[in-house]
């Protein structure tokens, strides 16, 4: 038996708690639920109290001597972070892409020229599952190192079903093995592989006929996602496959308006997406249907700033009503990091959030983006005991004193990782 744990006095506890359901927009991105000399007692990987020390001390108080005790002394303690869209499982790496970038080749170039998610499309391919769960394996931990304790991943590198297929069978093995929760989505519309140049709605054909059945029949995927943009694939079929997905039961996501504007957030709404991502061109129509369909704008500010992109409109869809959540996109081409405290400093920086929206974009809002609200993004009893302690006294520090890593210390489930 593992003893309980017991967080105590910490300076703020920002539990992230609320009386609101469901994605938090507008006012309710601003409250933190923080408990000042905060207190945390998790048992059998679940949070079992939260409250004061005092509280706490009288509710525990014949059973103190069973704990761990953690001083969380002048410290702030928050949710484990969530990164709700990853591209986490890949082969290989692409450095020379960068400086190619750097010289002043387009992102979209170098894809079209075979580069880019192609790329990485081969090295996958040819990349064994033991080297993929290798390569994998270090970005996680990476992640665990910077607070993050659930991640989504993508499938993608593959288009075919046998690479598809080994992409999603790797994370379902790492979800097995390793600490942190891996939630994964089947996203076969990534590119059109150049045996289907000129043919692309063959491609979307085999998507929804051959890849997606599988993937179902399986059970290895819960969302399903699509580069809609201009020379990937139309928004007619990024409907297509988003509404095949859906009659087997996989929740549609859009990367939508990354370089372009090009009706991708509209179409998110007409969907019923739970997300959109990117967003850096969308439209005020299409921010304006997805304040009311309630769609989730996942932003990745830290994709712009490698693309040398302005971020997303973050404030205005905020203010616009849209719920919020943020994420780095770790991949390896338009976002190599897994640094969500990087990503939350980028979207006070480049977006405009206010620290408090950071952080409910980098936990609850994030969880609710890839429906795991129930269990993680905030410090409730009921929940999952990932915990992350840092070094800093408040939620306002992390964000303002930026791109280095204040984690001090990470719980999974009540067990230490960091
Ligand atoms: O979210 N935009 C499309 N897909 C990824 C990049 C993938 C890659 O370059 O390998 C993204 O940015
Ligand atoms: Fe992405």
């Amino acid at each position: 038996m593992t003893k309980p744990l017991w967080i105590k006095h910490a300076a703020q506890l920002a539990t992230l708690a609320s009386d609101t359901q469901g994605p938090r927009s507008q006012q309710a991105m601003s409250d933190l639920g923080i408990v000042e000399d905060g207190s945390l007692w998790i048992e059998d990987g679940i949070i079992q109290a939260v409250g004061t020390t005092t509280a706490l001390e009288k509710k525990y108080a014949e059973r103190a001597h069973e704990a761990e005790i953690v001083d969380a002394t002048g410290r702030l303690v928050t949710p484990g972070l969530v990164d709700p869209h990853t591209h986490v499982v890949y082969g290989g790496s692409r450095e020379r892409e960068f400086e190619m970038r750097l010289e002043g080749t387009s992102y979209m170039d170098i894809m079209t020229a075979g580069g880019g998610i192609h790329a990485t499309m081969h090295m996958t391919r040819e990349a064994s599952e033991e080297e993929l769960i290798q390569q994998a394996t270090r970005r996680l931990d990476l992640f665990l190192v910077h607070g993050v304790t659930t991640v989504e991943g993508k499938s993608g590198y593959g288009m075919n079903l046998e690479t598809e297929l080994k992409q999603l069978r790797v994370m379902k093995k790492l979800q097995e093995v390793h600490a942190i929760d891996l939630v994964p989505t089947f996203m076969g519309a990534h590119a059109v592989p150049a045996e289907y140049k000129g043919q692309e709605d063959a491609f979307v054909d085999v998507l929804i006929n051959d890849m997606l059945p599988a993937i179902a029949e399986e059970k290895l995927a819960v969302f399903n996602d699509v580069f809609c943009e201009k020379g990937v694939f139309t928004p007619e079929q990024s409907e297509r496959v988003l509404e095949a997905g859906k009659r087997y039961g996989l929740i549609p996501k859009i990367h939508a308006d990354e370089i372009e504007s090009y009706g991708g957030a509209e179409l998110a709404a007409k969907v019923g997406a739970v997300s959109a991502e990117h967003l850096l061109k969308a439209s005020d129509e299409g921010i304006q249907a997805m304040a009311k369909s309630g769609t989730i704008a996942c932003l990745l500010p830290a994709t712009a700033l490698y693309l040398r992109e302005e971020a997303a409109a973050g404030r205005k869809m905020i203010d616009a009503g849209v719920a919020v959540a943020i994420s780095t996109d770790c991949n390896p081409g338009s976002s190599p990091t897994t640094s969500m405290p990087l990503v939350m400093n980028l979207a006070c920086i480049s977006m405009r959030l206010t620290p408090a929206e950071a952080l409910t974009a980098a936990t609850y809002n994030a969880a609710c983006a890839i429906k795991c609200e129930d269990k993680v993004g905030s410090l409730e009893q009921g929940k999952q005991g990932d915990v992350v302690l840092w070094d800093a006294k408040s939620y306002q520090e992390i964000q303002y004193f930026f791109g280095v890593n204040h984690v001090k210390s990470v719980w999974k489930k009540g067990e230490q990782v960091v």
